[in-house]
């Protein structure tokens, strides 16, 4: 990719659809994940701060800004549950990333797929730290948008070889059967959740309800088992009942944002966490015994999405798989932008 600094290399849904099919989605799944791995190991020199939401009473609009002090990214993001009534997603989003020394966007980027690309990353990065190492079988509750990718990414990643499907809506399981047929996971579609979770060793909660739902009530959940509950991402609205949290170790990415929209908003503000990251550099111990239970409570940051952004910028330096964009002002002199802007009014006259 050569580029000078005033068009910007821009990513559109079809060229990142091509990309990640050229990659390999699984691959692209398995790559992504090291990104994020690398970026949750320097994880104390990024800025970090809990997301900027905007609130309204049928969805979130979000922007997840950070940086590492060479660059700085960002994503703009939406959760809409009752989107998809409406033939819309729940969940979009784009996202840019820049380079500190100048100010100057290297990248804009679609982010839906690759949200959901990042997403199940992050889970499986979380589930291979977490979960039990035998580990086979996992459940998915909520089969919506973002289930195939987190089933792949855990089969990828780590190891899982059945996908027990759940959802309210038989539509949304039937889809999401149908789109995993051929990944080599075993699919057995359920018709209540209490089916899905039969012999799981691993849970994920994905559901969309902007709501304090009850996806696992704490009778459904036993010794040993890993849940990464992902849904849950914004005040008032989570997945698992209070019980289970007291009864699991509890993972988060960052606590300022987790405690404000995670599953642990329904606990005390000093409710112990441990961060994802210290386990990763083996600071803090994660899974101690085959009989704890452990909670991955995402609710997606900043550094993940930069990570998958760093990804696409590495990914083109070897694919044209994107448009350059005219989208910084570049006049001949860099004060003279006024004088820019009238020479366009002479051309525009003359032509
Ligand atoms: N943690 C993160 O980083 C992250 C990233 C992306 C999306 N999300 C969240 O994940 C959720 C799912 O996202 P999506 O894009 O897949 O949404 P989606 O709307 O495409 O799918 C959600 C599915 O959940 C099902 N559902 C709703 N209530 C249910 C219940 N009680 N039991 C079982 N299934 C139920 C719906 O029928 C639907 O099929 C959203 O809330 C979104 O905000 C989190």
């Amino acid at each position: 990719m050569t580029t000078d600094l005033n068009t910007v290399p821009f990513v559109s849904v079809e060229n990142m659809m091509r990309l990640t099919h050229e990659t390999g989605i699984e691959e692209a799944l398995a790559e992504i994940a090291g990104y994020i791995e690398d970026d949750f190991r320097r994880w104390p020199l990024f800025d970090k701060t809990p997301r900027v939401a905007s609130h309204s009473e049928v969805g979130v609009i979000e922007l997840m800004p950070t940086s590492d002090g060479t660059e700085y990214g960002f994503k703009y993001v939406n959760g809409h549950p009752k989107n998809t009534k409406e033939g819309l997603q729940t969940v979009t989003a784009f996202g840019l990333l820049a380079d500190v020394d100048t100010g100057y966007p290297v990248l804009l980027t679609e982010m839906t797929v690759l949200t959901a690309l990042r997403t199940a990353a992050t889970s499986a990065v979380a589930t291979k730290y977490l979960a039990r190492r035998d580990a086979k079988v996992m459940a998915m509750i909520g089969n919506g948008s973002q289930s195939e990718f987190q089933a792949l990414a855990l089969h990828k990643i780590c190891g899982i070889e059945e996908v027990r499907l759940f959802d309210t809506d038989p539509n949304a399981t039937r889809k999401c059967a149908e789109n995993l047929k051929g990944t080599g996971l075993r699919v057995v579609s359920c018709a209540t959740g209490q089916e899905a979770i039969e012999g799981a060793d691993i849970i994920t909660t994905c559901t969309a309800d902007k709501q304090n739902a009850t996806i696992l009530t704490d009778n459904m959940v036993g010794a040993g088992v890993h849940i990464n509950a992902i849904g849950g991402d914004c005040p008032g609205k989570t997945e698992l009942h209070r019980d289970i949290l007291m009864r699991s170790d509890i993972f988060v990415e960052y606590p300022e944002q987790t405690r404000i929209e995670g599953e642990i908003q329904q606990l005390a503000q000093d409710h112990p966490v441990t961060e994802l990251w210290q386990v990763i550099t083996g600071e803090i111990t994660g899974r101690r015994d085959d009989r704890q239970i452990t909670l991955f409570d995402g609710v997606g940051f900043a550094i993940e999405d930069f990570s998958a952004l760093r990804w696409v910028r590495d990914k083109l330096r070897t694919s044209n798989r994107f448009d350059m964009l005219d989208m910084i002002a570049d006049p001949d002199d860099p004060r003279d932008l006024f004088g820019m802007l009238l020479r366009e009014k002479q051309r525009m006259a003359a032509a």
